[in-house]
């Protein structure tokens, strides 16, 4: 019988296998069009050639006047097939321009190489080729995610990835977000959108696509500069002290939607973690996030033992020391994680 460690990471690699919409693709990158010219672009965690990616940035080669494109792929071999992870070893393409001058990118024109090892990101192949590129565009496996970021940071590389929106607040991303070293970019309408998979679809009837599964909470994560993080969000809302009410906790008004954010009130504010795709750092500073040590380390108070005991006892939920809390009569309210900003 499996392992719960290793149902979890069966489970974990499924979720991992779906694949990126060209539709989704070139909806984000029309954005970062002026960044890409001469440049060495790297997709790590591509299957060549039906990735999205590949296909992608293969046909807008020379429009985006981009000098090179990387592709690989994880433990395949079949350059035509999504991973089937079969093969313990890899390849990737490289694809240097249209040279027939048809137009299009040619089976012929595409170099394909042999890894040694498997394709995995960190493999030291791997590495030599990151440190080759420029930008790294990709939906990396999101089990990996937390790795994945770092090594890009590690390697000082400019990128444009898929993640979660939970990842920001990760104890390993949540500072490259609040030091303004990785921001999210424009994102997917509604704050979702289907991938290809070839997994059930557990999406609700109306949101159903054959052959496709339905993924809240994703955005793009970048640290390339884009326009729409220089436009301040208009407020139009007043502080009043009964609409906002106090942490019981810590020294900051409760926000629950960023919309919501009073015009007037310049100390610490708690909103939701959706706030990042609206955040102007011209506008706001970001403070911490009200989460377990995260908030602890911002000075977030341990709970009270009367309030610790009520939230397990009575309300017989979680209490973590660090999570930010408030008193509603007898009753502690916890909010969903929030970040802790501060008008500029
Ligand atoms: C979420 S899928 C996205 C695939 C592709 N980037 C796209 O968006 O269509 C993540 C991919 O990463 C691959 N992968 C998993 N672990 C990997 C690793 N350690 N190194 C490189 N790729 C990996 C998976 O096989 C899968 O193809």
């Amino acid at each position: 019988m499996a392992s719960n460690k290793g149902l979890r990471e069966a489970k974990a690699g499924k979720n991992d296998e779906f694949y990126t919409q060209l539709t989704d693709i070139a909806n984000e990158m029309q954005h970062y069009k002026d960044h890409f010219k001469g440049k060495v672009v790297l997709c790590n965690c591509d299957d060549p050639r039906v990735s999205n990616f590949f296909q992608y940035f293969a046909l807008k080669f020379h429009t985006l006047g981009l000098k090179k494109l990387i592709t690989t792929c994880f433990k395949s071999q079949d350059m035509d097939l999504f991973s089937t992870n079969q093969a313990e070893k890899a390849i990737y393409l490289v694809y240097e321009g249209d040279k027939n001058g048809n137009g299009t990118p040619d089976p012929e024109e595409i170099g394909i190489h042999y890894f040694k090892g498997d394709g995995d990101f960190r493999s030291e192949e791997c590495v030599e080729l990151l440190k080759q590129a420029d930008i790294v565009v990709t939906n990396p496996p999101f089990s990996l995610f937390k790795e994945y970021i770092a090594q890009l940071v590690q390697y000082d590389k400019k990128f444009i990835i898929i993640g979660h929106q939970n990842a920001i607040k990760y104890k390993e991303v949540f500072p490259l977000i609040r030091d303004n070293k990785v921001w999210l970019g424009y994102g997917f309408k509604g704050g979702a959108t289907h991938f290809i998979s070839t997994y059930t679809d557990k999406a609700v009837a109306s949101g159903h696509k054959e052959g496709m599964i339905r993924v809240s909470g994703v955005v793009w994560f970048t640290n390339l500069p884009i326009k729409k993080r220089e436009e301040p969000l208009i407020l139009t809302e007043e502080y009043d002290p009964e609409r906002y009410p106090k942490y019981e906790n810590f020294d900051a008004i409760n926000v629950d939607k960023t919309l919501d954010i009073p015009k007037d009130y310049y100390g610490y504010i708690g909103v939701p973690i959706t706030f990042m795709d609206k955040y102007c750092p011209s506008q706001f500073e970001i403070i911490g996030v009200g989460i377990a040590n995260l908030g602890l380390s911002i000075g977030i108070q341990p709970y009270k033992p009367e309030h610790k005991e009520y939230r397990k006892k009575v309300q017989k939920r979680g209490a973590v020391d660090g999570d930010l809390y408030m008193m509603k009569g007898d009753e502690v309210v916890v909010p969903y994680s929030r970040i802790i900003i501060k008008r500029r």
